[in-house]
């Protein structure tokens, strides 16, 4: 048997997971502990739709993995089976939707009215909308989920026109939900759109370690096989997402990595070392996501810093890494930062736990900034080793 077979056979006669989708991020389960009373209060705010009549605008706000979009999707779908299909429902995710004109576009195609990718103005894409809305004459529920990404990229304009709209409407209504993780948003928002759209506020607290606890063992219940989850395992999890605000996402993550870990080194059940190894996982991950996601100037400051750990350099300085930097630009045909910049940068990767840069006296010579790299050669090399532009530099 070949090594794939094997790997796939592993799969198949897998002893660990009855339902590994189960604990995938985007799965809504059949329960949510501990969000009863945020469920009973936006169901009890969306319940006239059920009467065809416009519902409040909710703003739910709470930290990262605190159950929003669980929630705000859980109570749609419930509402959608009782009203069928005299209430449309929208669900726009604002990261990837993040201009204007895509979020317009995106509720546009859920009235069945197709808006080009780019090309029309943004007044275009509105007005097409609101004739699909009032073709249709339906109640629409739309959830903008984080929406703090879309207001610090787009401003808050089509916010203003949303929540306006239905002075515009005869025939069909609308009704917002807005979601954001960022609890500083509404400084960001013209203060008339901030009423409108948080006529109803719903909060969503950080888990306790006992509620994370609570969730994990329903998650686990509809994942795992009975009896593979070493006893220590589920709290060990809640107590490491417990530890960083309460995040359930960090939680599940973990269970679910530790889950995959015990399954490809073959055991037979879930131990704590297998949750310690998910973290350890989990955050190699992070730091290389970070990495590549960061803009090349930024990049070409990371890989000076390394080519000159490599070579041996006890005290590197920015201006050391500024040199290299600046033969790297020219390599590849950018212009160099300035070196204010530079240092600037290099406290930003300081701050994001790339590299550490320490302050150190000099003496008489004053003070200056000793910098070295904080992640593994590994994850540098993961989180460069894709970026085209970087390949054909001369690191030696
Ligand atoms: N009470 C709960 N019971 C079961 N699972 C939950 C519960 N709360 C959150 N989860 C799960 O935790 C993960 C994160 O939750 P969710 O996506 O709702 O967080 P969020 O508040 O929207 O976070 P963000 O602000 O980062 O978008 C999801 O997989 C979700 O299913
Ligand atoms: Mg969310």
């Amino acid at each position: 048997m070949d090594i794939l077979d094997e790997l796939f056979q592993k799969m198949l006669e897998s002893r660990i997971f009855k339902n590994r989708e189960a604990l995938r991020p985007d799965h809504v389960p059949e329960t949510l502990p501990h969000r009863e009373e945020q469920i009973l209060k936006l169901a009890g705010i969306l319940a006239p739709a059920l009467q065809g009549a416009r519902p409040s605008n909710v703003f739910m706000y709470g930290k990262p993995g605190t159950g929003k979009t669980a929630v705000a999707k859980y109570v749609l779908r419930r509402l959608n089976a009782k009203v069928g299909d005299k209430v449309a429902v929208a669900y726009v995710n604002c990261r990837e939707a993040d201009t204007n004109y895509r979020v317009l576009a995106d509720l546009s195609s859920s009235t069945g009215v197709y808006v080009p990718f780019t090309g029309l103005s943004t007044a275009e894409v509105l007005r097409r909308f609101i004739n699909g809305l009032e073709k249709e004459g339906k109640l629409m529920i739309a959830v903008l989920d984080e929406i703090d990404s879309l207001v610090k990229k787009s401003g808050d304009a089509v916010l203003y026109h949303l929540t306006r709209i239905n002075e515009k409407l005869s025939n069909s209504k609308m009704a917002l939900i807005g979601i954001t993780n960022d609890l500083r948003l509404t400084e960001y928002l013209d203060p008339r759109v901030k009423s409108s759209l948080s006529e109803e506020e719903i909060v969503f607290p950080p888990y306790s370690y006992e509620e994370l606890k609570d969730i994990l063992e329903a998650r686990a219940k509809e994942a795992f096989y009975p009896g593979v989850l070493n006893e220590g395992v589920i709290p060990l999890c809640a107590a490491l997402a417990a530890r960083e605000h309460g995040d359930a996402r960090k939680a599940l993550d973990l269970l679910r990595v530790a889950g995959e870990i015990a399954e490809r080194e073959g055991a037979t059940k879930v131990l704590e070392e297998h949750v310690k190894k998910a973290q350890r996982e989990i955050e190699r991950d992070h730091v290389v996501d970070v990495i590549r996601t960061l803009p090349v100037h930024s990049k070409l400051v990371v890989l000076s810093t390394y080519v000159l750990e490599r070579k041996g350099v006890r005290e590197i300085t920015t201006g050391e890494i500024y040199a290299v930097y600046r033969k790297y630009c020219k390599e590849i045909g950018v212009e160099p930062l300035t070196q204010r910049r530079v240092s600037d940068l290099i406290s930003e990767l300081d701050m994001l736990g790339i590299v550490n840069a320490k302050v150190i006296s000099r003496g008489r010579y004053g003070r200056t900034r000793r910098i070295r790299l904080s992640i593994s050669e590994q994850s540098l090399k993961e989180g460069l080793g894709e970026d085209t532009i970087l390949r054909g530099l001369s690191i030696a």
